[in-house]
This record gives C-alpha cells, structure tokens and sequence, in this order.
C-alpha cells in the first residue's frame, strides 16, 4: 500500500476514503466534525458519504468558497459552530477542501481548546501536491496572505486523486505549476517528464511524487529555517503579481498562473545570480509557456511590483530575498537581488 510516511502522520494514497474510515474507527473521537466549502460540499462530501456507509454520527460546518473568506471572521464562526455542536477536546475535525479549507480548518482546529485533532482530505491538485502537506496553518488579514498561523501537523493527510473530476480546468492547472516548481527545484527527471502531459489528466504517479519531495524537503526542516526556503521558488516575484493581478485585473490570476511568470523571471535572475544556464533557461521558458500563455505584464506596473516584494516577510533590511536554481533539480536559498535586477527580468518575460 502506498503511504507516504512524514515526521509525525502518514499521507495516504491508495483507497484513501478507506483508510479515513478506518482512522475514525480505530481512534474513537467523542465527535466528527466535517469542515467544508458549498462547492466542496456538493461535490466532495457525497464522495465521502457513499464511500463510508458505516459514518453516520457527525456534524457539518460549511463556510463560502474563495480565499477572501480565508480569515478571522470565517474562523470564527467555525469556532462557534464547534461550541455548539459541543466539540471537545478529543473531537477530530476533517477539512475536506483546497487550500482555503485545509489552511484555515488546521489553524481553527490548532487553536481550538489549545488544539484539537484534524485531518486533511484535499480536493484541489493544489492543495493535493502542496498546501495539505507541511504542517503550515494559517489565515490572511488586510489582504496580507497567511499572516496568522500556526507550524501544526495534521494526524494524517487522505489523498483521493478522484476529487479532481468536479474541479474546473484553470484550477487544475494552478495546482500543477507547483508539480512543475517541485521538478525545478528538486528531480529533473520529474521536470524533463512533464512535458507532453495533459495537466487535467494528471496521473496519481505525479502527484504522489510531488508530495514526496515536498514531504522530504519540509520533513528535514518544519519550521522554514534554510532548506523549506527552496519551495519559494518562482513565490517572490509570483506573489506580487499574483497581488496586483489581485487588485487590478477583472479576472485576476490563479495563484499556480502567477507563479509560472515568477518561474521565468526568477529563472532569469538564477542565470545572473546563480550557475543556471542559458539553455536551462530556454528550456524553462519553453515549458511554462506551453502550459501558461503569455501574460500581459505592464511596464508601468513594475514600480507597484517591486513594492509587493520588499514588502515580503522573506526580507531582511530592505533587501529582497530569492531562492534560485543553480541548475534544473537543485535550487539555493537566501540570494539577494538588486531591484534593476528584477526589473530587467520582469522586462525579460516582456519580451518573449
Ligand atoms: N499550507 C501550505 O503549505 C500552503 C501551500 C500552498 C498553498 N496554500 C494555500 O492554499 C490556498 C489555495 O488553495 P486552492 O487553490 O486549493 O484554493 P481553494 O481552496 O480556494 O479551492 C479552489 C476552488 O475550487 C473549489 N473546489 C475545491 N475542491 C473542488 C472539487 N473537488 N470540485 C470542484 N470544486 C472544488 C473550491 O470551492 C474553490 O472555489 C491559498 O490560500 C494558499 O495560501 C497553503
Ligand atoms: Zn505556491
């Protein structure tokens, strides 16, 4: 059987729904609580049910889809709910749901009474490949992501690749920048494979290998203090367009779409501050735009951009901080860019 085993919880792979049956049964929580989204209520939690008859005694929280309901005052209501259906200390809440659900769901449960048990049942390849491993909990606040949170592990993470039937193809393609970003940053074998495959037809074996070097990488270091940094490939420029798209665009971009533009710009950056060469780049390149198109980055926005990054938590005295590849499958953490830098590599995506 396929488990993926972390410092402290398994990750589950095959006959997942099984195993979180078996899970309940074998730790006999006073009370199961579901913590779901409408959409993932309507098409996850029916998966759920009809794969274990046997569940019948629990509760259902359900909060509105969308990270700009990633914050306290959906927290507290989950906390609420929680009081009234008079959850304890030896209660278990399931976050069934992306990234929002499995974030805020592991950081209201980590809180909850000092803490209670939860597990992750992802349903986003996003939340499959990267948010539902690594412990991290957490929700945004005036508009600054993940800025409230907890380092707390889930007790086991259940991964069902069937959930990503139900989910629109923008959203499958977001997750999958970060299975190309794992192959970056760490197998170029992974990388050199993705690319003639259908993103919306990905096969289980990417995922569970994704989440074998994510486990890996936050495994060797839980609380992000040097090696975890390399999963912030591609994140720094990435997060502040992502925040700009955010503000300025009527239908902004997904954040797998932004950091695909962040892999390129910091690519660019890797051959000037580190050993990636122009051929990796160009190969790069080839590769995120056969699955990105091209976006229209303005020049005028560059300003605004480059003030979303010094305002990274990732920063130290002023200056702006990257992980960068030092070939195709390895990346360094802790290189400081100047900001003509940066410029010239936004210029650079400008000009492909
Ligand atoms: N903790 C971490 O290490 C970590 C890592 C990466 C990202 N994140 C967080 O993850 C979040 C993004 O996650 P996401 O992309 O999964 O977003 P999400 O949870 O908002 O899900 C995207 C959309 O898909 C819907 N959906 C979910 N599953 C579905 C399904 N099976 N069928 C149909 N619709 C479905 C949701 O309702 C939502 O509308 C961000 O808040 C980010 O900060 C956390
Ligand atoms: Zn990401």
């Amino acid at each position: 059987m396929r488990i993926i085993q972390s410092n402290t919880y398994p990750i589950h792979f095959e006959n997942s729904l099984q195993q979180l049956g078996r899970f309940i049964t074998e730790n006999h929580y006073s009370k199961i609580l579901f913590l779901v989204d409408t959409l993932t209520e309507k098409h996850c939690l029916p998966v759920v049910k009809a794969a274990l008859p046997e569940l019948k005694d629990f509760d259902i929280i359900e909060v509105d889809p969308g990270e700009e309901n990633k914050n306290i005052d959906f927290c507290i209501g989950i906390w609420k709910m929680m009081l009234d259906f008079k959850a304890d200390r030896n209660s278990l809440l399931i976050n069934l749901g992306g990234g929002v659900i499995t974030d805020m769901g592991g950081f209201a449960a980590s809180t909850f009474k000092r803490g209670i048990d939860f597990v992750h049942v992802p349903t986003t390849l996003l939340s499959q490949v990267d948010a539902s491993v690594g412990g991290k909990t957490g929700i945004d606040m005036d508009q600054v992501k993940n800025i409230i949170g907890t380092f707390t592990q889930p007790r086991a993470v259940f991964i069902e690749p069937g959930f990503l039937k139900t989910l629109d193809k923008r959203q499958i393609y977001s997750g999958f920048a970060e299975i190309i970003k794992h192959g970056l940053i760490y197998d170029a074998d992974l990388f050199n494979s993705i690319r003639d495959i259908q993103p919306e037809l990905t096969a289980p074996e990417y995922i569970y290998r994704s989440v074998e070097i994510k486990n890996e990488v936050v495994t060797q270091d839980p609380l992000e203090k040097g090696l975890r940094k390399i999963l912030n490939f591609g994140h720094t420029i990435g997060h502040a367009v992502e925040s700009h798209s955010l503000m300025n665009d009527r239908d902004p971009l997904l954040h797998g779409e932004a950091i695909a533009i962040g892999f390129i710009c910091e690519a660019y950056l890797s051959v000037r501050y580190s050993t990636l060469s122009e051929a990796e780049l160009a190969k790069i390149v080839s590769v995120v735009l056969h699955y990105y198109p091209k976006y229209q980055l303005n020049q005028a926005s560059f300003g605004a951009l480059t003030e979303l990054m010094l305002n990274d938590k990732k920063n130290a005295d002023g200056r702006i901080n990257f992980s960068l590849l030092s070939r195709i499958g390895e990346c360094s953490t802790d290189k400081f860019c100047e900001e003509t830098e940066i410029e010239e590599s936004l210029n650079y995506y400008r000009s492909l």
